[in-house]
């Protein structure tokens, strides 16, 4: 198959990649180019056509598949578990910090900010729903912008019970901005926090999960992980790294017990935008339309711990359009590159009427 295509690129001829002039010679080069380019498209056309039932039957099977495999591997059992749920002092990791300490785990809160993890603890504690439970949770500062401190942190964490069974990555800072108009430190500080911070802890607790052989990570995504939205780049390119990572590791740990559940999720409403960045690197300080009328962060909790305990590989955790949209991202991107070209557009022009 690649050597195919490689062969189809290369045999096009240089000319094609020029800019050749509309009358003499060049005449000739552009005209077979797009014809082979014609060619090209409709046995591209007529091969989506032939596949289109193929990768429906796929989608089926592949969700009998998980099916099976979650009643096989039957749900996890929280209690008494030592969880570590990054980003826990607002938002999702907030709710998620409450509904796993109410299954009974033993809770590591990590961010930058104690005050409000300490907040979030006391509020934990003086919560009325698991009175019996004695273990309060304890708070670690983590900067996950810091990625040569993470190491420290996480023999910090280990420290505390000695193990980790689950760990959370849940922190992350979002982006609003153009890419002609951001700078590349934005870019980076977008990707060291969701990305590189995130995977330099999972490998910083990793090692203890395998010689336990046992453990789960858990990654908060975003449904920018399968959809690439205009004026959302860094972040958008940030959550596919951490899907492609993910997908790596869930089949690198299978055979040492470790499993992993990606959760990507669409709106829902916290200070996710309120925090996000700007293409020069401010705050972007604005509660959006959408994520104020996202989803309520306890049912997303509610909805991620349950697929945590069925060892569930990934959770598209949004309204039933965005699933079709993703369809529609995989099996006619055109047609989603066509939809995001129109979005672009309409951004710009009320950009302008500003
Ligand atoms: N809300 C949505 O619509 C939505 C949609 C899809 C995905 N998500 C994802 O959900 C996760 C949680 O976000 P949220 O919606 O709950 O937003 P949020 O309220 O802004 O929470 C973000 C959390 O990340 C922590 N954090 C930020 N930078 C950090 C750093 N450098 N090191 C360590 N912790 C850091 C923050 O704590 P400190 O400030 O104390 O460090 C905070 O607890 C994120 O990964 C986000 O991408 C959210």
């Amino acid at each position: 198959m690649l050597r195919k295509f490689s062969f189809s690129i290369d045999s096009l001829p240089l000319g094609c990649l020029e800019s050749p002039s509309k009358s003499g010679s060049d005449a000739r080069v552009i005209k077979s180019p797009s014809r082979v380019n014609m060619i090209q498209n409709a046995i591209r056309q007529l091969a989506t056509l032939i596949f289109l039932p193929l990768t429906l039957a796929g989608r089926m099977i592949e969700v009998a598949l998980s099916f099976v495999s979650q009643l096989k591997a039957g749900d996890l059992c929280l209690e008494g578990k030592v969880v570590v749920v990054t980003g826990a002092s607002s938002g999702l990791g907030e709710r998620l910090a409450h509904a796993f300490y109410n299954e009974g785990c033993k809770l590591i809160l990590a961010s930058r900010r104690l005050p409000e993890l300490t907040r979030v603890r006391d509020e934990i504690l003086a919560s009325e729903s698991r009175n019996e439970r004695v273990i309060p949770p304890v708070v670690v500062q983590l900067d996950l912008a810091e990625t040569g401190k993470i190491q420290d942190t996480a023999n910090a964490i280990l420290g505390i019970y000695g193990h980790v069974d689950i760990l959370v990555n849940n922190a992350g800072i979002s982006y609003r901005g153009e890419i002609s108009e951001t700078t590349p430190d934005v870019d980076v500080k977008i990707m060291t926090v969701n990305y590189f911070g995130t995977v330099a802890l999972t490998k910083a607790l990793l090692p203890s999960m395998v010689a336990r052989k046992t453990g789960h990570i858990a990654m908060i995504g975003s449904v920018q992980a399968k959809l690439a939205i205009p004026f959302r780049s860094a972040y958008a390119a940030s959550k596919h790294a951490l899907q492609a990572f993910s997908d790596c590791l869930r089949a690198e740990m299978n055979h040492n017990n470790i499993g992993v559940t990606v959760v990507n999720p669409g709106y829902v409403k916290t200070n996710l935008s309120l925090n996000a960045l700007t293409g020069s690197g401010q705050q972007y300080g604005q509660m959006d339309e959408n994520t104020e009328s996202g989803l309520d962060p306890v049912k997303a909790a509610a909805r991620i711990v349950t697929a945590i305990k069925r060892k569930q590989d990934e959770l598209l955790l949004c309204e039933w359009y965005y699933h079709i949209i993703v369809f529609v991202r995989s099996l006619f991107p055109k047609l989603f590159f066509m939809a995001m070209v129109h979005r672009a557009a309409k951004q710009f022009a009320a950009k302008k009427d500003v």
